[in-house]
Parts: C-alpha cells; sequence; structure tokens
C-alpha cells in the first residue's frame, strides 16, 4: 500500500509532501508571492527566472532530505551587493511559508524546512 505513516522516522519531508513535483508547484507559487510583493520585485528584475526556480526547487528538496543535490551558486555570492535588509528576508521566508502551508505541508515540516534555510539569512542580508 503506498498510505504513508507520516510518523516513520524513516520517511524523509520531500517524500512525505509529494516529493519533486509538489516542491516544485510551492517553488512557483512562492516567486508568483515574491513577485507580486512591491518590496521585492525589483531586486528580480535582471534574474533568470527559470533558472532561479530550477535552483531554488533543488535546494528546498535537499534540505527536506530528497535525492537531490543544490549545484547552483554558493549563496553568499549569488546575493552580494544586493543590498538586501533583514526585513527583506524575512518577507521571503513569509512568502515560502505561505505557499507551504498553501499546499496544506504539515507545521512540522515547515519548522525544519524555516529552520534551515532561515539559517541562510548571515549569508543573504547586505551588511552594508
Ligand atoms: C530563505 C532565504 C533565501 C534563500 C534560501 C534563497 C535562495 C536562493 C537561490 C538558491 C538562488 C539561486 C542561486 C543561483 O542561481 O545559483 C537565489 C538567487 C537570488 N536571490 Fe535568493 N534566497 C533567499 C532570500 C532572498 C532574498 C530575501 C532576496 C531579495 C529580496 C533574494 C534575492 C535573490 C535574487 C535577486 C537572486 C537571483 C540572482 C541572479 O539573478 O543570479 N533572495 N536565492
Amino acid at each position: 500500500m503506498t498510505e504513508q505513516d507520516q510518523s516513520n522516522p524513516q520517511v524523509s519531508d520531500y517524500t512525505a509532501v509529494g516529493g519533486g513535483p509538489a516542491i516544485a508547484s510551492v517553488v512557483d507559487l512562492f516567486y508568483r508571492e515574491v513577485l507580486a510583493d512591491p518590496q521585492l520585485v525589483d531586486y528580480f528584475a535582471d534574474t533568470d527566472l527559470a533558472r532561479l526556480k530550477r535552483h531554488q526547487v533543488a535546494l528546498v528538496s535537499q534540505v527536506m532530505g530528497g535525492p537531490v543535490a543544490y549545484e547552483g551558486d554558493d549563496l553568499a555570492a549569488a546575493h552580494a551587493g544586493r543590498g538586501i535588509t533583514a526585513e527583506d528576508f524575512g518577507r521571503v521566508v513569509e512568502h515560502l511559508v505561505g505557499a507551504l502551508r498553501a499546499h496544506d505541508v504539515p507545521t512540522e515540516i515547515i519548522d525544519r524546512v524555516v529552520g534551515a534555510l532561515g539559517a541562510t539569512q548571515g549569508d543573504i542580508v547586505s551588511t552594508h
């Protein structure tokens, strides 16, 4: 049977939420919300969004224990010199949480994803 026992520690968060297609759908909604946010949209004016989504799907899959390795740029290098504030960072995290909730991802999994990605704040927020 394919029914999953959510308390089974053998099942990765990646598998529990529905694997690659589910995460791609979360990341799609996440960027729709980020790009609809007037405080954030300008940061992405010159960004190749297809590449960004591909890398973001890989990163989220990896932190959820999926069989995918993130092979994009180092996060500090990708965000350097962009003037990203702690407030911007908080809004991006809120959009990610919103997209995970909209896909009925359980709270404890959301907490783990936010814990892992939230820990990157020091690499992403510019200090000058
Ligand atoms: C949880 C926080 C964040 C994570 C995990 C994250 C992750 C990533 C990843 C994986 C990439 C792709 C790097 C590559 O293509 O090699 C990227 C690129 C980018 N991020 Fe973030 N990011 C975060 C927060 C932010 C914030 C707060 C902003 C600005 C408001 C931002 C703006 C950008 C921009 C503009 C790019 C594209 C760079 C380019 O055009 O090459 N990110 N981010």
